[in-house]
Formats: structure tokens, C-alpha cells, sequence
């Protein structure tokens, strides 16, 4: 496959990227622990979403943990020059898999270094501060004391900017006192939209939005809506997801998720399909709220 004509790009920190990119957590092993069950598969799907012109990965050293990150080295060591990746820190695996938090001002200064090690860099050019206190919905809490070590990190030069993730709008609004936040990682798809009127928020501040588990996540999308449209457009239902995404507004920044270079393919092609009002409209029904 040749590469993707990317159609825009978007502002994150100081450089451009193309508004669709790759997510790597699933790269890991079942779970996000533990090595992939095919080491050249994963390497594979990373070498091709640079090859289709992909310029923004979103990662995390736990996710493996170690695994995801040494995977991007190995696959892609030494990074084109447009290449953005952008890691998260603020939890780390227990023996069982668990997701704990890991806020303090050591264990966040640990994940600098353990993501600069393991992606072999020195600086890491955009951090998400994950906040624990819910997990997939974010909850109110401050995120001051943690924010503070990060800003600190980059006042070091280890880090050139700094995001959020899993968060609400009072603690962005917090972390904009504390330094800037040039991206926000929350869960947001077709049929999750409680971030909807921060995206537009957002957009109006020129921050981008980056949703998490754009296609479902572990559970993916699934609606007879959805696949109607799809089906219409003679697109495949993910692709569909995607378009809506990326039609959504002009910040959004797509990092669907794939361990197969077939589903990579397909979900970066999905910038190429043209979505009518009409479909727009009935996809935009499926989560709208109430
Ligand atoms: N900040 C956070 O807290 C947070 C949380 C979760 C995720 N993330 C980030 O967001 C990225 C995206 O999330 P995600 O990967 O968890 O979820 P996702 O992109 O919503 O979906 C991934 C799931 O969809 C499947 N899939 C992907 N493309 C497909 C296609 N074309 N057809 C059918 N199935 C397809 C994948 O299976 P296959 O592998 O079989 O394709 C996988 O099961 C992650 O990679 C990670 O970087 C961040």
C-alpha cells in the first residue's frame, strides 16, 4: 500500500501532526502485559504506520510495561524527523496486571526515565499526566502536587510539553495555572461523548483533544446504525467510527488502537472516505446526549 495523502494536520506543542495517528497499547500482550504473542507482527505494524506516512504514536512506558516502548525503538530507532511520540506517566502494573497510580513526585520522575531509556531519546516531546483518580472516567481531585513535579521535569529539559489525560474540566482548568497543557487524552468515541462540549473548548483554545479508545477500546463499537452507514459508504464500520471522529472537529487528533497491519490499513485509510451530511447526522445520533 502506497502512502496515505494525509488531508491536515494539527498543532501539538511546537510541531505539526497529521490528525490521524496510531495508538500503540495494544502492541503488548493480552491484558497490555506482558510481550506481544507475535514480537514481528508488532514490529511490522509499527513500520508500516510510519510508512503510510503516520507521524504521531501515542504510548506509555507502562504499557507492557517496558514492552510497547521498546518495541517502538527497535521498529523505528532511529525517528524520522517528523515523527511525534507521545507518552503518558502517573500509573504503573502490579505483578497481577493491575493499574495502580503512581503520582509521587519520585515515581513520576522514574517514568521520565524509564520512557527515555526505553524509547532511546533524551527528551520526551509530549507527557500526559494520567490521572488515577477514576480509570476510564475521569473524577474530580487535584492534580496539583503531580502537575507541579511534571512542570519541574520540564524545567529540566527532559520533557518539551505537557498534556493531560483522564481528566475534567475543573482540573484542566487547574493544570492551565500550573503550566501549559498543550493536549487532553479522555475517553471519547461515536457512543461516549460526555467530552463534547470540551472538544469545543478546547478547539476555540487551539489545544488538541485526543481520544482514548476511539473505536470502543477493549469492547469495539458495535451498532446497526453504524453499520448501515458503513455499509452505504462501502466502508467497514470502524472506518466509519473513524471518519465521524476525524469530521468531528478540527483538534481531534485519532490514535485508533491495532495489533495487525490489516486493521492499521484500514483505519489510517479512513481519512480518504467521504462522509455525507446524512451519514454524519445518523452517526451523530448514535451517542448524541439526550
Ligand atoms: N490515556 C489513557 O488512559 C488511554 C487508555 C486507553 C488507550 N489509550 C491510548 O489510546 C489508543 C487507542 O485505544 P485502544 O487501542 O485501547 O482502543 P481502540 O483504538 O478504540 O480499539 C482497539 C481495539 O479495536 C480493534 N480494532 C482496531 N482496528 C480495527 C479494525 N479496523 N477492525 C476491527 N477491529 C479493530 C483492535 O483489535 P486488533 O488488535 O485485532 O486490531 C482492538 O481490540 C491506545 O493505543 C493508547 O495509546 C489511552
Amino acid at each position: 500500500m502506497s502512502p496515505i495523502e494525509f488531508p491536515d494536520t494539527f498543532k501539538l506543542g511546537d510541531r505539526h501532526v497529521s490528525r490521524m495517528g496510531y495508538g500503540a497499547m495494544q502492541l503488548a500482550g493480552p491484558g497490555v502485559f506482558g510481550p506481544p504473542k507475535d514480537r514481528a507482527a508488532a514490529l511490522a505494524v509499527l513500520r508500516e504506520a510510519i510508512a503510510l506516512g503516520a507521524n504521531h504514536i501515542d504510548t506509555s512506558d507502562f504499557y507492557g510495561p517496558h514492552v510497547t516502548n521498546q518495541l517502538i525503538r527497535e521498529a523505528l530507532h532511529p525517528y524520522p524527523d517528523d515523527l511525534v511520540i507521545v507518552t503518558k506517566i502517573g500509573a504503573r502494573r502490579g505483578a497481577d496486571a493491575s493499574w495502580l497510580p503512581a503520582f509521587s513526585a519520585e515515581e513520576l520522575t522514574r517514568a521520565v526515565h524509564d520512557n527515555l531509556r526505553n524509547l532511546r531519546i533524551d527528551v520526551l516531546e509530549v507527557v500526559n499526566l494520567r490521572a488515577m483518580h477514576g480509570i476510564h472516567v475521569p473524577a474530580e481531585g487535584s492534580i496539583e502536587a503531580p502537575l507541579t513535579a511534571l512542570a519541574e521535569l520540564q524545567r529540566q529539559g527532559l520533557v518539551r510539553h505537557i498534556g493531560l489525560s483522564n481528566v475534567t474540566p475543573a482540573q484542566i482548568e487547574e493544570g492551565r495555572r500550573i503550566c501549559e497543557i498543550v493536549c487532553v487524552q479522555n475517553h471519547y468515541n461515536l457512543a461516549h461523548r460526555a467530552d463534547d462540549a470540551l472538544i469545543e473548548q478546547l478547539a476555540g483554545e487551539g489545544i488538541a483533544y485526543v481520544p482514548f479508545f476511539p473505536l470502543g477500546g477493549f469492547t469495539p463499537l458495535q451498532s446497526s446504525i453504524l453499520s448501515d452507514v458503513a455499509e452505504r459508504l462501502s466502508a467497514s464500520p470502524m472506518q466509519a467510527a473513524l471518519a465521524w471522529l476525524h469530521r468531528r472537529a478540527p483538534n481531534v487528533l485519532l490514535i485508533p488502537g491495532t495489533s495487525s497491519v490489516r486493521h492499521l490499513r484500514e483505519n489510517l485509510a479512513a481519512v480518504e472516505l467521504d462522509l455525507p451530511a446524512q451519514s454524519m447526522s445518523a452517526l451523530d445520533s448514535i451517542g448524541r446526549p439526550a
